[in-house]
C-alpha cells in the first residue's frame, strides 16, 4: 500500500470531490485502527490536553510530539501523517523554525507539518515550502493563541474578522501551504473561504462546505469528559470502558477470571508471540 502524500491531499478540492476524512492520532493502537479509514492522521498538539491533562496546548514540547509522531507513522501505512509544530518552536526566526521542523520530520517520518497562523505566518510558510517542506496551515481559532485571545473565541463574527480570515487564507495559499485547517469559524465565513481557495480546506467547527473534516478522535469517540458543542459523538467509549472494567472487577473478585483459557496449564507451555510481531503479522 502506498501512503497518501501531501500532493494527493492537495488534489481533494471542490464540491465535486469526496471530502477528506481526517482525525487526530497520538498512539500506536489508535493510529492502527484509524489508518485504513482516514486520508489524514494528524498528530495534533491537542495531545497535551487529551493525553496529558494540560489546560492548553502551550506546554507541549518537541520531545512529546516526536515520541507520539513516531508511534503514529510506525502504526500506519495508508494515511498522510501530518504533525503539529508545538508552541514556541517555529515563531521566533526562520533558522530555528527550519531546524526544528527538519528534526521533527526526520525523527517521526511524518509527511508534513502543521503551523498555526495566517498572514503573520505566511513568510515562514513560504520559506519552508521553497525548501521542500509540506505545510498545512491552521487559521481561525488557533489553540496556541487562546491565552493571548482571552479564551476559545469563535472567529468570523464581525466584518473585520471575516476580512482578516480571508486575508489569512489567501496568504497561506500564496505562501505554498498544501491545505489549511479552518477552526472555530462561523459557517458562512468558512464556506466563503472554502469557495475562494484553490487548496483544500479542512474544517473543525467550521462548515460542511470545507473540503474535509477533522475531529479530535477521543472527542468523537466519547472518551473525553467534556467536548465543544460542534463535536458529534459517534460512540460512548467512556461508558463502554466502564462497563468492561466493571465486568472485569466482578470476575476478579469472584475468581471467575482467570478461567482455564487464561492460564498456562502445561509445564512445557510454548513461549508466546511478542505483541509487536503479532501486530505486524495481522
Ligand atoms: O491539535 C489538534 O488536534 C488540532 C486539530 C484539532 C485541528 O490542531
Amino acid at each position: 500500500m502506498t501512503r497518501l502524500s501531501p500532493n494527493d491531499i492537495a488534489l481533494h478540492k471542490g464540491p465535486q470531490i469526496e471530502p477528506l476524512v481526517c482525525l487526530t492520532a497520538y498512539t500506536y493502537p489508535m493510529a492502527q485502527i484509524l489508518d485504513a479509514h482516514c486520508d489524514v492522521l494528524l498528530v495534533g498538539d491537542s495531545l497535551g490536553m487529551v493525553l496529558y491533562g494540560m489546560r492548553t496546548t502551550l506546554g507541549v514540547d518537541m520531545d512529546m510530539m516526536i515520541r507520539h509522531g513516531r508511534a503514529v507513522t510506525e502504526a500506519s501505512e495508508n494515511a498522510c501523517v501530518v504533525i503539529d509544530m508545538p508552541y514556541g518552536t517555529y515563531e521566533k526566526n526562520f533558522a530555528a523554525a527550519y531546524a526544528n521542523i527538519c528534526r521533527m520530520l526526520a525523527m517521526t517520518g511524518a509527511g508534513a507539518v502543521k503551523l498555526e497562523g495566517g498572514e503573520d505566518m505566511a513568510p515562514l510558510i513560504e520559506h519552508l515550502t521553497m525548501r521542500g517542506i509540506d505545510v498545512m496551515a491552521h487559521i481561525g481559532l488557533q489553540p496556541q493563541s487562546v491565552e493571548k485571545d482571552g479564551g476559545y473565541k469563535i472567529k468570523g463574527k464581525t466584518q473585520e474578522q471575516e476580512e482578516q480570515l480571508m486575508r489569512d487564507a489567501m496568504a497561506v495559499q500564496e505562501a505554498g501551504a498544501f491545505s489549511v485547517v479552518i477552526e472555530g469559524t462561523i459557517e458562512p465565513v468558512a464556506r466563503k473561504i472554502s469557495a475562494a481557495l484553490k487548496i483544500p480546506t479542512i474544517g473543525i467547527g467550521a462548515s460542511a462546505a470545507c473540503d474535509g473534516q477533522i475531529l479530535v478522535t477521543e472527542d468523537m469517540l466519547g472518551l473525553m469528559p467534556g467536548v465543544p458543542t460542534f463535536v458529534k459523538q459517534y460512540e460512548d467509549m467512556r461508558g463502554r470502558i466502564e462497563t468492561a472494567v466493571e465486568t472485569y472487577k466482578h470476575e476478579v473478585k469472584t475468581r471467575a477470571f482467570p478461567d482455564a483459557q487464561s492460564v498456562y496449564t502445561a509445564p512445557n507451555a510454548k513461549p508466546e508471540t511478542p505483541y509487536a510481531v503479532k501486530r505486524k503479522a495481522s
